[in-house]
C-alpha cells in the first residue's frame, strides 16, 4: 500500500511512519506535513535515504499539492492538524483552517482520485465532558467545548458527510490523550518532565481533578492501523487506554518516577472551559478489530521518561526555539505566573 500521512512530522505522525514502515515491509509512506512549530523534521531524519518514505514539505490546505500526492496513493491517513487546546483558546483562527478547511481540502481530493482510503484521526474531545461516571464511545453525541475540539468535531461530520454524500472510503478514530516520545513539550506529560530535568517546577491547572484516559502512543498506532485495513467503511471506532488518572495523581507519578516531591508542583489558574473528566469505552475496536491497549501504564512512562532523558537535545533545541516566547509569555522567564482566567 502507498500511504499518504499527513502531519507525519508531529508527535503522532511520527510513530505512525515508525510503525507502517516496521510493520508492513512492502508500504510505501510519504509524509506531507507544513513543518509548523509542532513539526520536527528531525524525527524522521533516521529515514533519510529509506527506499519506501519520501517527506514532501506542504499544507494540507494546497489543494495542488494535496492533489498531487493524493494521486500517487492508495490510502491517506489524516493527522495533520493544529492541535493544543491552550493554543485554541489563545488564537482559533489556523484550527479552522487547518483542521477544517485542511480535512475538506484532502477530502475533495480523495473524491476526485477515486478509491482512495482515507482515514481520519480524531479525538475524544469532539464528545465534551464527562460525569463521574460513564464513558465515551461511537455513539456520544457531540458536544465539543474548545476551540480546538470544535474544530476537530467539524472534521469529523465533514469525513462522515463524504463518506454518506459521496460513498467516499472513509474510517475516523476517536483517541483519547496519548503518550509516549515525539511529544511537544507544551502538553502535560512531556511539558512535566522537561521542566523537572531543567530543574523548574510543573503547572498543575486547577485544582487538578480533572480527569483523562491516558493511551500509549504505540497501542493508538495498532489502532490506527487495524482501522486502516480491517475495518468497515463508513465506520468510527474508539481507542482508550484504560487508564483514567486525575492530573494530581499523573503528576505524583512522574514526580515519583524522577525522584521529585510534591514541592514541585506550581499550582496555577485554571484553562477557561477546562473540560472535568474524558474516559473511552474501546469494547468495538476490541470486539471488531481485535485491538487491545498492551502497553501498561507504568512501563509506558518509564519508557517516555527515559527518552526525554536520552533526547534532551531534541526537547532543548524546542524549547529554546520560537516555543520559549509562548510558553514565557504563559509563565513569565522565571515560569511562576500565569494570566487569569479571562472569566474570573
Ligand atoms: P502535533 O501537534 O504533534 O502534530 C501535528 C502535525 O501536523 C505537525 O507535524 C504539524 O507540522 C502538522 N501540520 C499542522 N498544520 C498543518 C498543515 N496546515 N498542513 C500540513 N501539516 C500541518 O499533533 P499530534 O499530537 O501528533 O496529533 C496528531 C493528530 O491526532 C491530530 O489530528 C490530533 O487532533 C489527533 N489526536 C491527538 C491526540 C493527542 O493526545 N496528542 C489524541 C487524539 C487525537
Ligand atoms: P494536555 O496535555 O494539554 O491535553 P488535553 O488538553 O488535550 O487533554 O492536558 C492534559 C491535562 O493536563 C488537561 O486536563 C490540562 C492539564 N494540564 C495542566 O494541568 N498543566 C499543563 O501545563 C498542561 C499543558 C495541561
Amino acid at each position: 500500500m502507498r500511504i499518504l500521512v499527513t502531519g507525519g512530522a508531529g508527535f503522532i505522525g511520527t510513530n505512525f511512519v515508525f510503525h507502517t514502515l516496521r510493520a508492513h515491509p512492502r508500504d510505501e509512506v510519504t509524509v506531507l506535513d507544513a513543518l509548523t512549530y509542532a513539526g520536527n523534521l528531525e524525527n524522521l531524519k533516521p529515514l533519510e535515504g529509506h527506499p519506501r518514505f519520501t517527506f514532501a514539505k506542504g499544507d494540507v490546505c494546497d489543494r495542488g499539492v494535496v492533489e498531487t500526492l493524493i494521486r500517487g496513493s492508495d490510502a491517506v491517513v489524516h493527522f495533520a492538524a493544529e492541535s493544543h487546546v491552550d493554543r485554541s483558546i489563545a488564537d482559533a483562527s489556523a484550527f479552522v483552517r487547518t483542521n477544517i478547511l485542511g480535512t475538506q481540502t484532502l477530502l475533495d481530493a480523495c473524491r476526485r482520485n477515486a478509491n482512495v482510503r482515507f482515514h481520519h484521526v480524531s479525538t475524544d474531545e469532539v464528545f465534551g465532558s464527562l460525569g463521574p461516571k460513564g464513558l465515551f464511545n461511537e455513539s456520544s453525541p457531540y458536544d465539543p467545548r474548545s476551540p480546538y475540539s470544535a474544530s476537530k468535531a467539524a472534521a469529523d461530520h465533514l469525513v462522515r458527510a463524504a463518506w454518506h454524500t459521496h460513498r467516499l472510503p472513509v474510517t475516523i478514530s476517536n483517541t483519547s490523550n496519548n503518550y509516549g516520545p515525539f511529544c511537544f513539550p507544551e502538553k502535560l506529560i512531556p511539558l512535566f518532565i522537561t521542566n523537572l530535568l531543567e530543574g523548574k517546577k510543573v503547572p498543575l491547572y486547577g485544582d487538578g481533578m480533572n480527569i483523562r484516559d491516558w493511551i500509549h502512543v504505540e497501542d493508538h498506532c495498532r489502532g490506527i492501523d487495524l482501522a486502516l485495513r480491517h475495518g468497515t467503511l463508513g465506520e468510527t471506532y474508539c481507542f482508550g487506554g484504560r487508564n483514567e488518572r486525575t492530573n494530581a495523581e499523573l503528576t505524583e507519578i512522574i514526580l515519583f518516577e524522577m525522584g521529585f516531591g510534591k514541592e514541585m508542583i506550581l499550582p496555577v489558574t485554571d484553562r477557561p472551559g477546562h473540560d472535568r473528566r474524558y474516559a473511552i469505552d474501546s469494547a468495538k475496536a476490541e470486539r471488531t478489530l481485535g485491538w487491545h491497549p498492551e502497553v501498561p501504564f507504568i512501563v509506558g512512562i518509564r519508557k517516555t521518561i527515559a527518552w526525554y532523558v536520552a533526547n534532551r537535545p531534541w526537547w532543548e533545541r524546542i524549547k529554546s526555539g520560537a516555543y520559549r516566547e509562548y510558553y514565557e509569555k504563559q509563565y513569565g522567564a522565571g515560569g511562576v505566573t500565569r494570566p487569569q482566567d479571562p472569566r474570573t
